[in-house]
């Protein structure tokens, strides 16, 4: 299968300017003016931006969390990510206390397999890492899982010790992987939380209220500390406050290599969207919280200084109706997390380019150049150059649209941002040489997508 894609404005995270592509099989193979070669399929991409598909490091499919399990899978989540422009993600496999890192990466390869509309990798969950078990972090970087989340909260669930946290450290700092944090002090928010449960404050709103911000900007500023120990890079999850923040960027100022990514989320909505009749609510129950209005411009101005290297989705999505609803009269019971795979390039493209907060090479960079390269995964994917994958999306800065969940594709019985009106649109997204999304019709199949083994963290890039 060939493709010749025509008059289309290509825009990389460095580059903008006018030009054919070619692509033949998998692979981008020519890049020039007014290319002449036979193609199979030829799109006329004028008046569109042409740009590599987006990569979205940070999404739970299939997850088993809070006595439930996320309600998208490899193949419904794969699928609504395409619809939205992104062409590859990484998910995170869980390694359950007591077990090996393998047990968890066969788990999560059975549930890619056969559903996988993308390509995917894996990041690996560690609950539990015994010093007689430490080399299974180099053999999961030889099975290019590259890069490790923990957890500074959830005790008694995700939560490791500082310790553990600098051990994993010490072992990514000899391998060049990468350890992601889930930066939030856990035991002192289980205390407030016990507190708030005995005043009989069981409402959704106080999953925000006892998860304050200076416990996101402790935690950030420890595990910080703890990769300057250990001599290695850290890379904050899901960030959504000033006090992480400024965490972040004191530590870039003084030449550490730390990195962070936000989510949509915490960059459009806010503490005022929690005002829902009774328990609506838990729509937006995710971690961390909501924040109060003013950090978003925070926030904002943090992907403008590259304070903030990624944005990604946290897509983690549980149905309203019976899995949101196991925490109708405690909060604590809510699952936590929120479905976006499908609005990320969206809404940065319209509340970022549109409302000039950001350029067009800016949005590029934040949601596939960099966390491709942060993630192992460039220039394979993440750019548009001879050579890379032909993961491509057409992109209509001028299609109209409304984020609903009576036109969404996440398996998910409600959107996070139900209402909002969007311009800007993937029309046609192509993986790896093929279509799989064209004028709001998906022609993909399941299974399709291949699991990549990712390089290392690619050094101080950033
Ligand atoms: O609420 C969230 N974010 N759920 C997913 C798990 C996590 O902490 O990323
Ligand atoms: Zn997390
Ligand atoms: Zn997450």
């Amino acid at each position: 299968m060939s493709i010749l894609i025509k008059n289309g404005r290509v825009i990389t995270a460095e580059q903008d300017y006018y030009a054919d592509i070619y692509i033949s099989k998998d692979k981008i193979t020519t890049i020039g003016n007014e290319l002449k070669i036979d193609a199979d399929k030829v799109i006329d991409a004028k008046n569109k931006y042409v740009i590599p598909g987006g990569v979205d490091v940070h999404t739970h499919l299939d997850m088993p969390f809070g006595g439930t399990t996320s309600s998208d899978d490899f193949e419904s989540g794969t699928r609504a990510a395409a619809f939205g422009g992104t062409t590859c993600l990484i998910d995170f496999a869980i390694q359950a206390k007591g077990t090996r890192m393998r047990d968890a990466l066969d788990i999560w390869w059975k549930k890619a397999q056969g559903k996988a509309t993308i390509d995917y990798g894996l990041h690996m969950i560690i609950t539990d890492l015994p010093d007689a078990h430490l080399e299974d972090m180099s053999d999961m970087v030889r099975e290019g899982v590259t890069s490790f989340k923990l957890f500074m909260a959830y005790p008694g669930v995700l939560m490791v010790d500082d310790a553990t946290i600098f051990k994993a450290m010490k072992h990514t700092a000899k391998t060049g992987a990468l350890v992601c944090m889930h930066a939030e002090n856990g035991n002192v928010i289980d205390a407030i939380v016990q507190q708030a449960l005995a005043e009989g404050k069981k409402a959704p709103i106080y999953h925000a209220l006892t998860r304050p911000t200076t416990a996101e900007g402790e935690a950030v500023n420890r595990a910080i500390a703890l990769s300057e120990m250990a001599g290695a890079p850290v890379y904050i999850v899901h960030l959504s406050s000033n006090d992480a923040l400024e965490k972040v960027a004191e530590a870039r100022d003084k030449g550490l290599p730390a990195y962070a990514e936000t989510c949509p989320q915490y960059l459009f909505l806010s503490l005022d969207d929690m005002n829902k009749p009774g328990f609506e609510d838990a729509k937006v129950v995710f971690t961390p919280p909501l924040r109060e209005k003013w950090h978003q411009d925070k926030l904002w101005a943090g992907l403008q200084k590259n304070t903030l290297q990624v944005v990604s989705t946290d897509h983690c999505p549980f149905c309203f109706k019976e899995q949101k609803e196991l925490g109708k009269d405690d909060f604590t019971k809510i699952p936590n997390g929120g479905p976006g795979i499908e609005h990320r390039l969206q809404l940065l493209f319209d509340g970022g380019v549109n409302e000039k907060r950001i350029s067009l090479n800016r949005w590029v960079e934040l949601s596939s150049a960099a966390p491709a390269k942060m993630f192992g995964l460039y220039p394979k994917k993440g750019t548009i150059a001879v050579g890379s994958d032909a993961d491509v999306v057409i992109w209509d800065p001028k299609f109209e649209h409304t984020l609903s969940v009576h036109s969404h594709h996440m398996h998910v019985d409600y959107s996070m941002f139900e209402g909002r009106k969007i311009k800007g649109n993937a029309e046609t997204v192509i993986s790896r040489g093929e279509v799989i999304v064209e004028k709001s019709k998906f022609s993909g199949t399941s299974g399709r997508g291949n699991f990549i083994k990712r390089n290392t963290y690619a050094g101080a890039w950033g």
